[in-house]
């Protein structure tokens, strides 16, 4: 039997006792944005540098970080081999809302096909999947490829300290390829293939107007409401073709050339799909796109949340003083989250009447990426996928982001491969979050099998 075959036939031996260590990791409530969970953050950690310490990787360290740490660990006697980083973050959302949970987010349960808890498609199944698909293969002997362990605490805040820490260990975290687990196929039947990722840029609106909270009867039409003054001012920010209207912010967005929306409209997803993914009675968006397109390649702005005025029960007559919005944009490659920074406030410098005052605060930032489809690395990827699925991925580019892809081709100039196993329907960062299990299994399988391919490539 070669390595490979002896590497499947070990993780296919071993499901049971992988599905219940993962649900020890996933027990563990590491939600990044919460303090009061900071000792569970480092808990994680620690669990994760025990995990590669157990499967005799080098030098694994939990290091510090201006905030949550990072797990570093390698494995760097395959020589003439290429070195792949490995990437991964085990820190996740919080669960609210918690009433909504069929069982709680913590305590990881098998339904049928599927394992809920928080975390586990976003994205603890799948590095955990890597790591087992790694220790498969160590079982059979030395490793056949270089690998570096880059996995961190801080990815759903948006990986505020990553760049420093990049910039501060150049040399140690030096590759030829990134692997990037935190992705996501698009059916059971159907893999793909990310190649690009929306960046992010997050901000909070404040409009304030009278010095203090008024009686709408003795002051309203004398004052400009800040609630509607703020209403107003987000209204203005798409036109009726449902584009964003913030100075310059499609000038550096790359055109959609014939060849790339063909390469998309390979992706099955229909418009039913998405409004069966959904539950909204329409969609919406930008003219001239196809809801892929517009999720993928076109940069879009949301209002993620707004506060003003009196929101308990029954009624009160007030003119609030203030008013609150989260507004955040998706960004795609080339735009960049500091550029989008001042757009908005040219917009508001122009549009925002005297009546009111305003301030913009920056929460969140992180730019988009998109890798070269055809890259070597690529191929061995979708090679994996196709052996292990039986059917060839389709190429996608995902709505989502995540800071760390970007960084690492702006600061050591390599490419990432995208390689997960989510689901459109896992509902991550909601309630009843799942893996599906098959997937899973399978995650191992094409993690065991890139990690074979790859080793064949030249450095
Ligand atoms: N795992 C997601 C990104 C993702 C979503 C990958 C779907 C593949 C399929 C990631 O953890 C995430 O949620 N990112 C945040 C980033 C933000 C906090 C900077 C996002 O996109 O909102
Ligand atoms: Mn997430």
């Amino acid at each position: 039997m070669t390595i490979l075959d002896s590497a499947l036939q070990c993780a296919r031996n071993n499901q049971e006792a992988h599905l219940e260590e993962l649900q020890r990791f996933l027990a563990i409530p590491s939600i990044s944005t919460l303090t009061a969970h900071k000792p569970d953050v480092e808990h994680a950690a620690r669990w994760l540098a025990d995990q590669l310490k157990s499967m005799d990787i080098d030098n694994v360290e939990v290091m510090p970080t201006g905030g949550h740490p990072i797990v570093y660990g390698e494995w760097l006697r395959a020589e003439g081999k290429p070195v792949v980083l490995v990437y991964g973050h085990y820190d996740v959302q919080p669960a609210d809302p918690l009433d909504e949970w069929e069982t709680p987010p913590f305590e990881p349960t098998v339904r049928g096909d599927e394992l809920y808890a928080r975390g586990v498609a976003d994205m603890k199944g799948q590095i955990f999947a890597l790591l087992k698909a790694v220790g498969a293969l160590h079982q059979q002997g030395p490793l056949p490829v270089n690998l570096k362990f880059l996995i961190e605490g801080e990815e759903e805040v948006g990986s505020p300290h990553l760049g420093e820490f990049i910039d501060a260990h150049r040399e140690k975290l030096d590759c030829d390829a990134v692997l990037n687990c935190d992705a996501g196929i698009l059916t059971p039947e159907q893999p793909s293939i990310t190649y690009a990722l929306r960046g992010l840029a997050y901000f909070e609106l404040e409009v304030r107007g009278p010095s203090k909270d008024l009686h709408s009867g003795l002051f309203g039409g004398v004052v400009h409401n800040p609630a509607q003054a703020l209403c107003e001012l987000l209204a203005g920010m798409h036109d009726d073709q449902g584009r964003v209207t913030l100075p310059g912010f499609y000038d550096k967005v790359r055109d959609l050339g014939d060849e790339e929306r063909a390469v998309l409209a390979q992706d099955p997803t229909t418009d039913q799909d998405w409004l069966q993914n959904t539950g909204a009675p329409a969609l919406w968006g930008e003219a001239g796109y196809t809801a892929t397109e517009r999720v993928g390649a076109r940069p879009t702005l949301d209002v993620n949340g707004l506060i003003s005025g009196f929101t308990g029960e029954g009624s009160k007559t007030v003119l609030p003083a203030k008013a609150l919005a989260k507004i955040s944009m998706r960004l795609v490659a080339d735009q960049n989250s500091a550029d989008v920074h001042q757009q908005l406030l040219a917009y508001l410098r122009k549009n925002a009447p005297k009546t009111i005052t305003w301030e913009v605060r920056e929460l969140v930032h992180g730019d988009g990426a998109i890798m070269n489809r055809n890259a070597p690395a690529i191929r061995v990827a979708a090679e994996a996928l196709e052996a292990v699925f039986g059917a060839a991925p389709v190429f996608k580019r995902e709505g989502g982001s995540i800071p760390v892809v970007a960084l690492l081709q702006q600061k050591l100039g390599v490419d990432t491969v995208m390689l997960g196993f989510s689901l459109p329907t896992s509902g991550i960062h909601g309630p009843n979050e799942k893996l599906h299990l098959p997937c899973f299994f399978r995650g191992i399988e094409t993690y065991i099998r890139f990690l074979t391919g790859i080793a064949h490539h030249k450095p």
